[in-house]
């Protein structure tokens, strides 16, 4: 199988010094990548800055930007069977790159933001022949925001977490993750390493 997972966060930069990012450490992207090497599928890893070594066998993909994981994404479809998103991707960026540091005297008091792209729904319009798997991270009302992203998205299945728990989510060894369907199943895992519940979506994605 042709795999293409994304992981971590993205990076939107204010100034040279400065930028924009969320709490994404990787760690269930990464545990997804080493997952399907254990399997020894062919695997692509789009990674935004993060501080996990790339598996053996994986061709890892630095980008640091939504905009450069956005065009690395579409770089890499070609005759893939599954694309996992796992990357929290930036939801805005700055309006502006300031290319000197912006210094206290500026006495700055708000950045202007535009949105990023949207990565998976600018594959809705595409003739998709892969499976597409989101990653849905909530703070509240978790089925009712993974089923909207489920169907606005477009996706095969929607892997949801609620980041606002400390012992699982963001940053966290563990996770505990509802999986949504298309066809409407839903199925849970409880609380274990991201390198069993990996192993366990990876027996998922092999039989989609
Ligand atoms: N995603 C994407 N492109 C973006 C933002 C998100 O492809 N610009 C993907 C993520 O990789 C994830 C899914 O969309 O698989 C859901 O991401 P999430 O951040 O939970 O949701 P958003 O659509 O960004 O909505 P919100 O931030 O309002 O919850």
């Amino acid at each position: 199988m042709k795999i293409v997972i994304t992981a971590g966060p993205t990076r939107e930069p204010i100034d040279p010094v400065r930028f924009l990012s969320n709490r994404s450490s990787g760690k269930m992207g990464y545990a997804i990548a080493a997952a399907a090497i254990e399997r020894e599928h062919d695997v692509t890893l789009i990674s935004g800055p993060v501080g996990l070594a790339s598996p053996d066998g994986v061709k890892l993909i630095s980008v640091l930007t939504a905009d450069e994981m956005f065009a690395a994404v579409h770089a890499h479809l070609e005759g893939i069977d599954v694309l996992v998103m796992a990357a929290a991707v930036a939801d805005f960026k700055p309006a502006e790159y300031t290319a000197q540091k912006i210094k206290k005297d500026q006495q700055l008091t708000h950045i202007a933001l535009v949105p990023t792209r949207d990565i998976l729904k600018s594959l809705c319009d595409c003739e998709k022949n892969f499976h597409v798997v989101g990653f849905a991270a909530e703070t509240e009302s978790v089925a009712e925001n993974a089923l909207k992203k489920l169907h606005q998205k477009k996706l095969d299945l929607i892997v949801a977490n609620d980041v606002s728990r400390i012992d699982t989510g963001f940053e966290s060894d563990d996770n505990e993750i509802t999986l949504y369907f298309r066809n409407g199943k839903i199925s849970t895992f409880s609380r274990s390493s991201k390198q069993k519940l990996a192993r366990k979506l990876m027996v998922i994605f092999e039989t989609f």
